[in-house]
Formats: structure tokens, sequence, C-alpha cells
């Protein structure tokens, strides 16, 4: 994957910024066009009394800008982007194409997606739009060259926003333009037909292909489609969107070479759609929009994701452009974020490299979709707890200002993220429907941060150099490429653990054949003969005192050198090995055969640290109760500890981490009391 020049924010001359690595960047989505222009000058005075420096401005107004096919008004978008400046705010102005206006979809309802079973999704929310639709294609670009060509020197633009979360509603498109795009994506990866018919396994249940034109998109079959040709079809509706990304940003870098350009990825619990990983080259920074779980792992998912998203970043800062104030609007029930729960979130995600906070959206709408989401000023107004809590926020992030630009310090732990694993265990007939590759990697990093032990998340294909801990979490999918990169990394000295169903099947989806778990048997030592799930609800013992669910394997050990390091006690297997490692040059390489969540997982994470020599960064009181996060630049280190919990926590066996940055709480920096969800950073220098 070749990367775009890294380029942050282009901070306009005229804020007078101080730092020479600029400010931490604060803002919103701002929609002043819901709004009568009195609201206005009121937006701008409260956000500059919150501190705000940047927004994303014009991300749903396509259909005010372009009234009609040949008619354009920006003459309002003119004065906001005058009065932003004027008021020394920066603009991260969108190309407004995200959601196209009514007379598009009424003259060319060919630009509206269709579904897997045939349905057309009309206007009336947003996104309708097929990302394969040449007609689409050539208004949306028609819109970027006319605001690009407006704003090209407008001192507030800093950067650009293209579309907005590409592929969140309209990301499996299964029209006849989707289909000839396909055939064209697959005709580029294959070359051949009769590679295509091998890799797609279409002599089973005579699915061979005679001509490049029966070859259709998923659409509703009779029963189960074939998995390599749906796996095929993520791929594509990735690679789909990533053309029309690029689209946008021939224009822009046509008319605005200078001003970077990002778009706002979706790295968090409930989207998995697209390969962040390939996209991440293809921005000048990356930028996420994370909305918190509700479901009692929300902490430690919320920094999964902002962890992982500094792992697509290459570990350089990147930008927060969406979380929330308080509630979301899109769950059953949507209750309001706790107590200091929004300057906690905030800090986490800075704490894992983001260089800039900012929220959807800046004024909560009285109308529409989403009049129940949280916002930066509330219908409450300026008088409410949300907005005093944001103005608070401000100040904590021009404290930090140090921090810009500082990137993530390696940790010696990895925990792998694989995209194509997640998108093939949730194909239909797989062994077990209940396997999450995302969340039993989120119940190894769970156990990391309750031993007070850093672990980076990673894209699967990033370099292991380093590392002396790696895991591979329920890693299906495993090339030969990969397979030799973890079999060269333990043979380096490095230490690795895989899990259950991993190593199963290569890039087409084909079983490796020979004995499970094929592509990783021989490194690991073991073989398995049948795949071994077990019933939702089904538990087993084992010997260690933990309890596994979900699947269990029958191991023999095949090498003189594996050893057992824990057994089934009860169900099918008991008796057998469990828990497998084998020592290999210097490394070892560790095999876990049931999911054992993330208590279950602690006693064990425990002794594979101990055989890699990784110690927590942590004193003994800390760990678990405070997540530990270290950014660094060439002089310094800062320390972010997160109060995990609601109680107070003792700093002072921390002894001496450096002088006080930031203390998120009434007082000066330094207290020894760190109270329930207080964030405190110190500085150091690097030794
Ligand atoms: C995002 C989207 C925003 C807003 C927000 C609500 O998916 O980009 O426009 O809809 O969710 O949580």
């Amino acid at each position: 994957m070749s990367r775009r020049r890294q380029r942050w924010v282009r901070w306009p001359d005229s804020m007078a910024i101080e730092s020479a690595r600029g400010p931490l960047g604060f803002g919103a989505d701002y929609n002043p066009d819901q709004w009568g222009r009195e609201v206005w000058d009121e937006d701008v005075r409260l956000m500059r009394r919150a501190g705000v420096n940047i927004v994303s401005l014009g991300i749903f107004s396509w259909a005010r800008l372009q009234p009609a096919e040949d008619s354009w008004d920006f003459t309002w978008l003119d004065e906001v982007m005058d009065l932003l400046h004027a008021h020394g705010i920066a603009v991260d102005l969108a190309t407004a194409t995200a959601s196209p206006p009514p007379w598009l979809g009424a003259q060319h309802p060919e630009i509206l997606p269709v579904t897997r079973t045939g349905e057309t999704m009309w206007p009336g929310a947003r996104q309708h739009w097929r990302p394969t639709s040449p007609v689409f294609r050539q208004h949306a670009l028609a819109v970027v060259e006319a605001i690009a060509g407006r704003y090209a020197s407008h001192p507030a633009l800093a950067a650009w926003h293209v579309s907005n979360e590409l592929g969140c509603h309209n990301l499996y498109d299964y029209s006849d333009d989707a289909a000839a795009a396909f055939r064209v994506w697959l005709a580029e990866r294959y070359g051949d037909l009769d590679v295509l018919n091998h890799a797609w396994g279409t002599a089973f249940w005579s699915q061979r292909y005679s001509d490049w034109d029966q070859v259709l998109p998923p659409r509703l079959t009779p029963t189960i489609p074939n998995p390599t040709h749906q796996l095929d079809f993520k791929r594509f509706s990735s690679d789909a969107l990533k053309d029309y990304l690029r689209a946008e940003r021939g224009v822009l870098d046509r008319l605005t070479p200078d001003v970077p350009v990002t778009t706002n990825f979706m790295v968090m619990s409930n989207f998995s759609g697209l390969d962040y990983a390939d996209w991440a080259g293809e921005v000048d920074f990356v930028s996420n929009d994370h909305y918190a779980t509700i479901d009692g792992r929300g902490l430690d998912e919320l920094s999964f994701s902002a962890n992982l998203t500094s792992g697509l970043a290459g570990g350089q800062p990147w930008f927060l452009m969406e979380h929330s104030t308080s509630a979301v609007n899109w769950r059953a029930i949507n209750p309001p974020k706790a107590d200091g729960a929004l300057v906690r979130d905030s800090l986490t995600h800075v704490a894992h490299g983001a260089d800039a906070v900012c929220f959807f959206q800046w004024r909560q709408s009285v109308s529409g979709a989403e009049k129940y989401h949280s916002a930066m000023v509330p219908h409450a107004g300026e008088d409410s707890e949300v907005y005093r809590t944001v103005v608070r926020l401000g100040g904590h992030l021009e404290r930090l200002a140090p921090v810009v630009g500082s990137r993530r310090q390696r940790a010696r732990v990895a925990i792998l993220f694989d995209i194509e694993s997640t998108w093939t265990l949730d194909l239909e007939a797989n062994p077990s429907s209940s396997l999450s590759h995302r969340e039993d990697a989120l119940d190894w990093y769970a156990a990391f941060l309750a031993l007070g032990v850093r672990a980076d998340v990673l894209p699967v294909g990033a370099p292991l150099l380093g590392y002396d801990l790696v895991v591979a979490p329920l890693v299906h999918v495993m090339p030969a490429a990969t397979a030799d990169r973890l079999r060269d990394f333990v043979e380096g000295g490095g230490h690795l653990v895989t899990t259950y169903f991993s190593g199963i099947v290569d890039e087409n989806n084909h079983v490796w054949p020979g004995g499970y778990p094929g592509a990783l048997r021989e490194l690991l030592g073991i073989r398995v003969e049948e795949l071994a799930p077990l019933l939702d609800g089904q538990e087993v013992d084992l010997d260690d005192g933990s309890t596994g669910t979900r699947w269990t394997d029958r191991i023999t050990a095949t090498a003189p050198d594996t050893e057992i390091l824990a057994t089934y006690r009860t169900g099918l297997q008991a008796g057998r090995p469990a828990v497998t490692r084998r020592a290999v040059a210097g490394g070892s390489a560790t095999y876990v055969s049931t999911r054992l969540g993330p208590e279950g997982l602690e006693p064990l994470v425990g002794r594979l640290l101990d055989a890699a020599g990784v110690d927590s960064e942590l004193p003994g009181g800390l760990r678990g109760r405070v997540e530990l996060t270290i950014r660094t630049d060439d002089e310094r280190e800062f320390w972010f500890l997160v109060n995990r919990t609601d109680d107070a926590v003792d700093l002072r066996e921390l002894g001496d981490v450096g002088e006080p940055v930031l203390f998120s709480s009434d007082g000066d920096p330094g207290h020894d009391a760190l109270p329930g969800s207080g964030v405190a950073v110190f500085a150091r220098s690097r030794r």
C-alpha cells in the first residue's frame, strides 16, 4: 500500500498559534444551515467561550448549495466561512456530497442503491447513492469542483472532509452498476475466469461461470451463497468506496494541492465494513468517529478503538472527528453519559494519539432524525451541565497543547486486528455463528488493561519487529504470507499466542488441509482433526480454574516440545489439552482452544507476560484501575493516566513521573488523589 504524504490540519496563519505545532483541535460538525442567521452569532460567541478552534462545515448542505441542477447558492456559506474566520475558528470543509438533494434522486433514480433483495433505497434519509454510479459521481464531483474552486483560497480553510462516513448506509449495493463494477474488479483481481472459478470453488453446486457477464453481486439466493463470492464482494465494496474517495480527492488535489484531505472512518464496535488498514494510506491524516457502547464494556471498547485508530495511523496523530457529548439517538434506548464520562472519553482518545477532539454536533437540532442526539450546545442551551463541561474540556485541551504532534510510544505487546477474519466469520455456514474476531480481540485487550500492561492494537499486516508478545486472536483467514510472518516473528525470538479457529483458511477462504489449524499447525506443534464449537450457553471447565465457552478442540500434540499449559476438566474433550505452548528458538507459540473471556484470560496472560519478560509499568495498586498510555516526541514522554473507576485513586505510588501537564478535576495538577473518571497527564524527559 502506498501512503500519501502525511500532512496535518493546515491551521490558518491568522490564528496566531503559539506553539509551532499548533493547538489540539477542538470542535464539532457545524450545521448552521439548520438555523436562522441570528443563531450564528450566538454560535460563534459560545464557540469562542469553549475554546473551539475548528468545525466541520457543510457536510449535509448539498440541497442548500445546489437547489436545482443549474442553480447554486453559496452566499450563506460565504458568510459562515467569513464569520468563523473572523472569530479565529478554522474550517474542515466538507465536500457536501454525503446526502444528495431530492432533485437528483428524482431526475436520476439510477443513482439509488439496491439491496440484496432487490429493493431500492429511496431518498428521504441520507446516503442514498450507489458508490459505483457514474451518474452520481458526475454530479457529486461537480459539487466538489464548485466548492473547492470557491473556497480554495479562503483563509479559514484548514482541511477537506470528503463526504461523510463513507459506506455507513450504502456499503453494500447490489444494483446493475455495482454488478458491472464488480466484474471489472474481479477481472483485475483474477485476470482469467478459470482463476476466479478456482478461487470461488465453483465446482461446488454447479456454480462454474463460463462468461464474465454471468457474474453478479451476491443477491438473494435460495440457500447459502458461495462464501468466497461474498468475501470478494465485501473486498470489492470496500474498494469501490475507496475509489470514490480517490475521485473526490483527485478534484481537491488539483484545485487545492496545499490543503490536506481526510474522511471520517468508523473504527467502532458496530461497524466493520471497510478495510481501513488499506484506506489509511489514502488520506493525509486519519480521522475517526467513535460512539461508545453501553454494554458494560464501553470503556475497554473505547480504548481499543482509539488504540486501533492509532495503529491504522501508524502511531502518528489522528483526528477524532466525531463522538458524543452525551446520549446518541440511534439505539432502542439512549441514556445520557454519566458524570465525568465526557471528559474522560475525550481525553482517552487524546491519550491514544488524537490531536483533535470533535463532536457530532455543535448545536442540538430541534427537528429531524437526530433531534434527540446530544451536542455541545444542548436543547437546554448554554445554561446546562453539558455546555459547562464542554467549556471545561476546552480548557483541558488547551493545557494539553504540548502533546500535539507526539506519537504513540510502542508497547511491548501487540494484538492483531484482521478485517478479513471479521468478514469471513460473519458469513453463513461456518461451524458456529457465535464467533467474533473483534469481541475476542477485545477480551485480550481487556485482560492486558486489567493487568496494567499496555498493548498496541495493530492491523494484521503491520510490522511486528520490536514487539515481545503478539496476540493473534481468532485470525481465521491466514494467507501463507501472514503465516510466514508469524513464524518469522517466533523464530526471531517473539512470543506468539493464537486461538481457536485461527489459521484455518487462505485468502480464497479455502481450508488449509491436513489437520487444523492448517497454516499454523507446525509452528504450534499441534493437530486437530475435527472442529468442535460449543452451543450458546454451554461451558467447559479447565484444570486451571478457568471456564471456556464457544469452542473447544480435540488437540493432539505433534511436536516433542509442545507443553500443555491447561487441560479440559469437563466436556467432550475432558482430560485433553486446552492450552498448549511450544518453545521455538528463543520465542514461543501458544494456542488457546476455547474462549476464556477477559477474566479467564488474566492468569494466562500473566504467565505469557512472564515468559516474554514483560511487566506492567504501573505500581501494583494502580493496575487495572488506571489505564496508562504513553505518547512521545524526540524530547519527552507524556504519561496519560485515566482513572477507569468511579473512586479516587492515589497516584503517590507512581513516584516521580514528571511534571504535571493536566489534572482533569478542579484544583491544581499534581494532586495525589485522581478522582473517579479523572485523567492526569505528566511530562518527563526521555530516558
Ligand atoms: C454519525 C454521522 C453523523 C451523525 C452521528 C450520530 O454516523 O456521521 O452525521 O449521524 O453519527 O451519532
